[in-house]
């Protein structure tokens, strides 16, 4: 199973934060953005990553991060998204590093309190197809949202402004290799981009897209209010650790 960390895009909704840095090299407490789904990977035992980057200052990553050794790996795959053509368009660059593997793609600026390491055992043992896990939030409009029926997800609706469920799509994604053929039939949508919610149909579709409910809490970082958010989240669980650990 092969990792796909999503890393590019320009980050406008941080500007001018990310005038003079890509969005996933800002702080979250004491560590990058990045390293969140790198540690995320790691420890559901995903050691063969990529990290798709893109913009003006994607050889910080390297510098950053270089072939990977402070995190235990033996390396670290890098490719570069001209523009940004969307969550779809970004994974498609890691067609030839996939291969004929199966991969987990996780957005470089998602993250999450516990393990993920249980729905990626899970998915192994799935035949084929997809997985996406999803969880209730306040917010779902700001999201992509599941439309459940009794237990199925039946849709998933990108931003919905009357969401027909207090879920959101989370930021990741488990895929066979049916997805790079998904990814080719795609078209952009209204905001211009090849859209990971329309992959997710395209799966649903098929009738092969399962899901789980995520355990813990889980932000994104993409924006003013959900950065300061992630950071608070992420000193709020590091002081208890801390204090457990006393
Ligand atoms: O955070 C989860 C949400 O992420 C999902 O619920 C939505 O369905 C999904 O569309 C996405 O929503 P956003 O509009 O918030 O995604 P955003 O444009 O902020 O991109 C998220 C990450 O994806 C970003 O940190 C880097 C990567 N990305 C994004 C774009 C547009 C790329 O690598 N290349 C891109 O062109």
């Amino acid at each position: 199973m092969k990792g796909v960390i999503l890393a590019g895009g320009l980050g406008k909704r941080l500007y001018p934060l990310t005038k003079i840095t890509n969005k996933h090299l800002l702080p979250i407490y004491n560590k990058p953005m990045i390293y969140y789904p790198i540690e995320a990977l790691i420890d559901a035992g995903i050691e063969d990553i990529m990290i798709v980057t893109g913009g003006n200052f994607a050889g910080d990553f390297l510098q950053l991060l270089g072939n990977g050794r402070e995190f235990g790996l033996k390396d670290l795959h890098y490719t570069y998204q001209e523009g940004e053509g969307g969550i779809a368009d970004a994974l498609s660059l890691a067609e030839h590093f996939v291969e004929e593997d199966r991969c987990i793609v996780i957005l470089g600026d998602n993250i999450f309190e516990k393990s993920i390491r249980s729905y990626v055992e899970r998915y192994k043992r799935q035949k084929d197809g997809a997985k996406i896990i999803i969880k209730e939030v306040p917010d779902p409009q700001r999201f992509g949202v599941p439309v459940i029926q009794g237990d199925k997800i039946v849709a998933i609706e990108e931003k919905p402004k009357q969401p027909k469920s207090p879920y959101s799509v989370t930021g990741i994604y488990m895929y066979d290799r049916q997805i790079w053929e998904i990814i080719h039939t795609l078209v952009p949508s209204q905001r211009n981009e090849l859209e990971i919610t329309d992959v997710n149909n395209a799966y649903i579709g098929k009738n092969m897209l399962t899901y789980d409910i995520l355990d813990g809490w889980w932000t994104d970082a993409g924006t003013f209010e959900s950065l300061v958010h992630a950071q608070q989240l992420v000193a709020q669980k590091d002081h208890a650790s801390r204090l457990k650990n006393q």
